[in-house]
């Protein structure tokens, strides 16, 4: 048996999903800028799958702009927020993903702009006081702070931080990479600037994506050429993979409660069952708390002769799970996120286990044995 426990990292994606796409590979291949029957047919499925996605989120078609995947999507809000409107104060996290983190550094210091990461508590949560009195400088602020962490699982109280940036005018991003299509977004009532999805999150197909874009900004173009998405994003556009991107949502949110049932049950038993059998084992962040993103366990385990191979031996043994880490050329490098929240220890390792409505309970049960076997190897002197 192989089980697939990385979800967060990516999601197969549903044969429904790629038999939507398949046809706009082959047969309706025309390129949407033709005004032509073949690129006629490829727009109007084009716009169609941007009216399905604005439906699902109470938006309008036309605040949904498509991008190559959740990393172009926090660019494209990052450099609008900086070049466009006028913010002059970057206030975000030290759990951010890299995406939001790393061009929050570069473009303060390319612009000279004042970066603040907002203080959190223990667990990994924004202190909203500390987020309030940094809003309350004097500067343009803009917010970008992410609604589901993909490594500790702690949500974003996003009505509140949404409140907050509304008293002071700060311009407010929320990467929703990890939880688009796992909780319910009413763009209608969410005072919110930017958000962003990656298709291959929720069963969609990899390199897509999409930004909204509140109607009440405007935007420049961030990549210049054909003037694409109404100027702002140049280059034809993914077709079978917006179609798929579309399809996969408006799945993820049929049954929306039935998936996230099923899921955080299999959260919470594992969670359960490793507790049990695995004395000194520790949840990051709010994983194990009921209140988390439901798709995301974070664990370090208690030291063993193998906690360097804990990976690599799951692997081994049918068990794709993930560090927590950035992995490269084989070595491993400790995680940004856990080291930011003092969750890395010294000999322990960090795994994080990532589900989706796939998951089922027998490759919990064939998960944990093997987690058991091989996290219980007797400390090396
Ligand atoms: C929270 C978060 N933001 C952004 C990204 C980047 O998305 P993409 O892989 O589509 O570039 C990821 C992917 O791991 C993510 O988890």
């Amino acid at each position: 048996m192989n089980v697939y426990l990385d979800n967060a990292a990516t999601t197969p994606v549903l044969p429904e999903v790629a038999q939507t796409m398949l046809p706009y590979l082959t047969e309706f291949f025309g390129n949407p800028s033709s005004s032509h029957a073949f690129g006629r047919k490829t727009k109007s499925a084009l716009e169609q799958s941007r009216r399905t996605i604005a439906k699902l989120l109470n938006c309008t078609p036309a605040e949904i702009f498509f991008t190559s995947g959740g990393t172009e999507a926090d660019n494209l809000a990052m450099h609008a927020a900086i070049h466009d409107l006028g913010c002059k104060h970057i206030i975000t996290s030290s759990i951010e993903h890299s995406a939001v983190i790393k061009t929050a550094e570069i473009m303060s210091k390319q612009h000279g702009l004042k970066l603040s990461l907002v203080q959190l508590d223990k667990n990994g949560d924004v202190d909203l006081n500390n987020l309030e009195e940094l809003l309350s400088t004097n500067e343009k602020s803009f917010v970008t702070l992410m609604h589901g962490n993909n490594e500790i699982a702690n949500l974003l109280p996003l009505q509140t931080v949404s409140g907050l940036c509304e008293k002071y005018g700060a311009i407010l991003h929320s990467d929703t990479v990890q939880t688009m299509g796992h909780y319910e977004f009413d763009l209608q009532n969410l005072s919110i600037h930017f958000l962003n999805a990656s298709a291959h999150k929720f069963h969609g197909p990899k390199g897509v994506g999409f930004l909204y874009v509140n109607k009440k900004i405007k935007i420049n173009p961030e990549i210049t050429g054909g003037g694409q998405e109404r100027g702002v994003r140049g280059g034809t556009e993914n077709i079978s993979g917006i179609i798929g991107m579309a399809k996969a949502l408006e799945l993820s949110y049929t049954d929306l409660s039935e998936h996230e049932a099923h899921i955080s049950g299999l959260k919470q038993y594992m969670a359960a069952e490793l507790e049990s059998s695995i004395p000194g084992i520790v949840f990051n962040g709010n994983s194990r708390n009921v209140n988390s993103l439901y798709t995301v366990l974070s664990t370090t385990m208690p030291p063993t002769s193998n906690s360097d191979m804990l990976l690599f031996l799951l692997d081994l043994e049918g068990v794709a799970c993930s560090g927590g880490s950035a992995c490269s050329s084989g070595a491993s490098k400790g995680s940004h996120v856990l080291d930011s929240i003092g969750a890395l220890k010294p000999r322990c390792a960090s795994i994080r286990f990532s589900f989706s409505r796939l998951n089922t309970k027998e490759e919990i049960d064939f998960a944990l044995e093997k987690i058991k076997s091989v996290c219980s190897e007797p400390v090396m002197a």
